[in-house]
């Protein structure tokens, strides 16, 4: 069914046009902050903005300014506080200017007071509950020249209007930045409280969506010329679809059956879910992609009970060994914190022991940022920044090294690469990824851009490469 979303994108237009602007004259830019679920919100921003008649702009020197926001670190925060400024003198020029926020951030009280108090320039703020309600928000803004907010506050506690957000899964109009792959949510929220992290207060509770929904979204995609998915959950192996009870193995299985998808890939999973069955069916699978994205976090089992994670060193190192016994070809990529309140040099070591063992592809290292509300920004034993930088350094240049070493695995071998590209640097390249994930760059022309090649690898850099075409 269409949603209302669509009626206030149309009123939208019909306003731009009476007062004189043609289609496309006015024009929108869409910053996205963090990670993947974001940038699939931000899709269906930019969608709903073309639907109404805006057109994208490359720069923020535009009429509709949206900052999706992320606020997993402190330094995500500062970010956005920082470009404000900066538009603030754009605004001075353009007085038509609109200013949205939204995002994570926007579910922080302390920020969204800021906000108010701080930036009256900024017209329209809403939360991650909201995104369908931006069309009827901008309307109003334009209809009534007045600000609006609306942030739908997460409290957990069965309040009635969460509930009611959480059951309506609207379909919006989305513009994807490439036209053969595609993000496609399957959960939203998080119900694992892990003690340092401030997305289930600031995404709400889990909450998966109905099978059906997914698979009918997946073949619109796929009709619509999309080759490659990735599935999108902040935990998707506890993905349980709230009728049949679904869960992420057989999911992956109905999405497999969909004509046209060549590729598919998941985003994130806990270790603590991730089943033998999923293992089964990706080993049986020529579709799922070679690649799992496992968060370590601390290789200490003391620290990772302390960060509620629900899994040991040695299960997850058991883990590993299970995943690399069944798919000899997989990468894995994982998430590491350094600085977690009490985390001893003893403990960092167990991190390096389990990056030295595990043989990840590539790995996205933090530094613990203490998040207000969180548990663990509550203990007194917050580690010092000096040591904190002085082991984020040592763990970088052991996941250089590692890496350079795991990737040179690659080297000789002909993989299939779904080129993406042209090589912003070098025009007579392309630029594609394997199922690995891995990057890839070779000699090649647009006509390859969203087609599956295969590439002979040979040179390693990392976790990218060079290449050359195969003839087949
Ligand atoms: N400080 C630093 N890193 C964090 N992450 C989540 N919360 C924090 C925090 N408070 C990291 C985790 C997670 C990734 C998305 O962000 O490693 O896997
Ligand atoms: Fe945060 Fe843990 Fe949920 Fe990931 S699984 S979003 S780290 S609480």
């Amino acid at each position: 069914m269409r949603d209302i979303s669509y009626d206030y994108l149309e009123k939208i237009r019909d306003i731009l046009l009476e007062e004189g602007h043609s289609i496309g004259s006015l024009r929108y830019h869409v910053a996205t902050f963090g990670c993947q679920m974001n940038a699939r919100d931000s899709e269906k921003l930019r969608g709903m903005l073309e639907y109404a008649g805006f057109s994208e702009s490359p720069d923020e020197d535009c009429d509709i300014v949206i900052y999706n926001t992320c606020t997993v670190r402190e330094n995500a925060n500062q970010k956005v506080y920082g470009r404000l400024g900066e538009l603030k003198g754009i605004k001075k020029k353009n007085p038509f200017m609109k200013i949205v926020l939204c995002g994570c951030m926007m579910e922080e009280k302390a920020e969204e007071e800021r906000i108010k108090k701080s930036y009256p320039f900024v017209d329209i703020v809403f939360g991650t509950m909201n995104l369908s309600d931006f069309p009827r928000l901008l309307y109003q803004n334009l209809k009534y020249e007045e600000k609006q907010y609306e942030v739908t506050p997460i409290d957990r506690k069965n309040d009635e209007l969460l509930l009611s957000k959480i059951k309506s899964d609207p379909i919006l109009p989305t513009k994807r930045k490439y036209p053969f792959k595609s993000g496609v949510n399957i959960t939203y929220g998080c119900n694992n409280f892990c003690t340092y992290c401030i997305v289930p207060f600031v995404r709400g509770p889990e909450r998966s969506r109905r099978k059906e929904d997914i698979l009918d979204e997946i073949r619109a995609l796929s009709r619509d010329g999309v080759i490659e998915i990735m599935l999108l959950g902040q935990n998707v192996n506890s993905y349980n679809d709230p009728g049949d009870k679904t869960t992420f193995p057989m999911l992956l299985r109905s999405v497999e059956e969909i004509e046209g998808i060549e590729r598919i890939r998941f985003m994130t999973s806990h270790p603590k879910d991730l089943s033998n069955e999923l293992i089964e069916v990706m080993s049986a699978s020529k579709k799922l992609c070679r690649h799992i994205h496992l968060p370590l976090q601390s290789g200490s089992t003391k620290v990772l009970s302390e960060m509620n994670r629900h899994y040991t060193k040695e299960s997850y190192l058991s883990l590993v060994d299970r995943i690399k016994n069944k798919l000899p070809d997989i990468s894995l990529t994982t998430d590491i914190m350094v600085g977690f309140p009490g985390e001893t040099e003893e403990d960092f070591l167990e991190t390096c022991d389990v990056v030295k063992r595990a043989g990840f592809d590539s790995a996205f290292t933090f530094i613990y940022s203490k998040r207000d509300g969180t548990p663990a920004a509550d203990r007194r034993d917050q580690i010092d920044e000096t040591v904190v930088h002085e082991r984020f350094d040592r763990l970088l240049s052991l996941i250089h090294e590692k890496s350079s070493e795991n990737s040179k695995r690659f080297v000789g071998q002909t993989l299939p690469v779904l080129v993406e590209e042209k090589n912003s640097h070098d025009q007579s390249l392309v630029t594609g990824r394997l199922s690995q994930n891995a990057i890839v760059h070779f000699k090649g022309d647009e006509s390859l851009i969203g087609r599956i090649v295969p590439v002979t690898i040979k040179e390693s850099h990392d976790f990218y490469f060079f290449g050359e075409p195969a003839l087949s």
